[in-house]
C-alpha cells in the first residue's frame, strides 16, 4: 500500500538572517503535478549552500522552505514521469529548496533512483557534494588539460565536498594539494587521498604550492572560500591557469579588474554553478551514473562526520559557519 504523507515538519525561515531564523513548522504536503513527485524523506543533507540561502547571500523568495538534497522513498508521481514510481527508494539534489522536511512535492528531474547498495544516510550526504565533484573534475577544466600526475589545488578539502574531492582526484591520478584550517583537518584529507595538505590558517598556502610544485604552480585552483582565498589562489597558478570558483564560504569575492589576469599569466577565472550541470534530466542521470559508480567500486566513501535531528537543524547551521564539521552532516529524520 502506498503511504500519503499529507502534513510534514519543516524548516522554514520567514526573513534572511543568522540561523535562529530557522522554524520547524508543520506544512500540508500536497498531491504532484504532472512532472512532479512526492517524497518521503529518511536522510536529508546539509550544504553551505543552505547557508547562503537562509542569510540571504542567495536571496530567494520568502517564506523559504530550506534544504537542496535528501534520500527516501517515492510515495506518489505525476501522469508524466516516467522514471520514477511509487516505492523507488530515490535521491535528489538541486531544484527549488524545501528538504529539511519529512515529506515534500518536486520536479521530478532533480530526482533519481538510488542503488540498492547506497543507503539513504549516504544517499543523501554524497548527492550535491558528489555531483558537485564530478562536474569539477570532468567538466570544469584548464585550457591544458588535467592529466594523472598533476597538481591541483583544492581548498576545504576536508569539508563535504572536499573529502570526496580528496578521494575521487586519487583515482583520476591526480595530485590533489589540500588546504584545510586545522592540522586533524589536514590529517583526516591526507588520509583520503590527499597527496599534499596545507594549514591556510597557519601558513601561506600560495608559497607552499610554489614549494611543493618546484616554483611551478598549478594548472587549476578549486576556490569554494571565496574572499579570503581568492588572491592567494591565482598566486598558486601557472601560465594558463584556470581558477574555478565554486563558493563563498568567507563571504563574496570583491568585483576584480580582468586587468590583473594578463600579468599574472594569462590567467582563465570561472564562477561554476551545479544548477547549470543539472540543467537537464539526462545531464543529472548521466552524472549521477558516474557518482554511483565510483561509490560502488569503493574509490569514494562517503564519510558522515555530523547527524543532527530535523528539528536541531539551527545548531547543524552553527557548527558548519563555525568551521566544526568535518567531511559531510546530515540531519535524520
Ligand atoms: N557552486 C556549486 O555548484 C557548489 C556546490 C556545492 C558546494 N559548493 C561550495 O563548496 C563549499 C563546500 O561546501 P560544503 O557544503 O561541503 O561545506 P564544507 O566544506 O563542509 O564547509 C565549509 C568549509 O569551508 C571552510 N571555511 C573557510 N573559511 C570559512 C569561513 N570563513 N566560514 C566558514 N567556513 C569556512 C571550513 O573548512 P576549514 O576549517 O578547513 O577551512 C568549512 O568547514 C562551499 O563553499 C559551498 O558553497 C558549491
Amino acid at each position: 500500500m502506498t503511504t500519503s504523507t499529507t502534513v510534514s515538519p519543516t524548516i522554514r525561515v520567514d526573513k534572511a538572517g543568522g540561523p535562529e531564523e530557522m522554524k520547524l513548522v508543520d506544512l500540508p504536503v500536497g498531491e504532484p503535478g504532472p512532472k512532479e513527485v512526492r517524497i518521503r524523506h529518511h536522510a536529508i543533507g546539509l550544504n553551505f549552500l543552505d547557508v547562503y540561502q537562509r542569510s540571504g547571500v542567495y536571496p530567494l523568495p520568502l517564506p523559504l522552505s530550506l534544504g537542496n538534497e535528501a534520500a527516501g522513498v517515492i510515495e506518489a508521481v505525476g501522469a508524466e514521469v516516467a522514471h520514477l514510481k511509487a516505492g523507488d527508494r530515490a535521491v535528489y539534489c538541486g531544484g527549488p529548496p524545501g528538504a529539511y522536511s519529512l515529506a515534500r512535492v518536486m520536479p521530478a528531474r532533480h530526482v533519481v533512483r538510488l542503488p540498492d547498495s547506497i543507503s539513504f544516510e549516504t544517499g543523501a550526504a554524497m548527492m550535491l557534494k558528489g555531483m558537485t565533484t564530478q562536474y569539477l573534475f570532468k567538466r570544469t577544466r584548464p585550457q591544458e588539460d588535467l592529466v594523472p600526475g598533476d597538481f591541483i589545488v583544492f581548498h576545504a578539502a576536508a569539508g563535504g565536498v572536499g573529502l570526496i574531492a580528496c578521494q575521487w582526484a586519487r583515482a583520476l591520478g591526480l595530485k590533489l594539494i589540500g588546504t584545510a584550517g586545522s592540522e586533524e583537518k589536514c590529517a583526516l584529507a591526507r588520509d583520503n587521498g590527499a597527496a599534499f595538505t596545507i594549514n591556510y590558517r597557519t601558513e601561506d598556502f600560495a608559497a607552499r604550492v610554489k614549494e611543493i610544485t618546484g616554483g611551478k604552480g598549478v594548472k587549476i585552483v578549486y576556490d569554494s572560500i571565496g574572499k579570503d582565498t581568492w588572491d592567494k589562489s591565482l598566486e598558486c597558478l601557472k601560465p594558463f591557469g584556470l581558477m574555478a570558483s565554486f563558493g563563498n564560504a568567507s563571504g563574496v569575492v570583491p568585483p576584480f579588474a580582468p586587468v590583473s589576469l594578463g600579468p599574472k599569466g594569462s590567467l582563465y577565472v570561472t564562477r561554476q554553478t551545479l544548477a547549470t550541470h543539472i540543467a537537464t534530466r539526462e545531464a543529472m542521470q548521466a552524472m549521477a551514473d558516474e557518482l554511483f559508480a565510483v561509490v560502488a567500486a569503493g574509490q569514494v566513501k562517503i564519510h558522515i562526520g555530523q547527524r543532527y535531528a530535523l528539528a536541531d537543524a539551527v545548531q547543524a547551521h552553527r557548527d558548519l559557519e563555525a568551521r566544526k564539521t568535518i567531511g559531510s552532516s546530515i540531519l535524520t529524520i
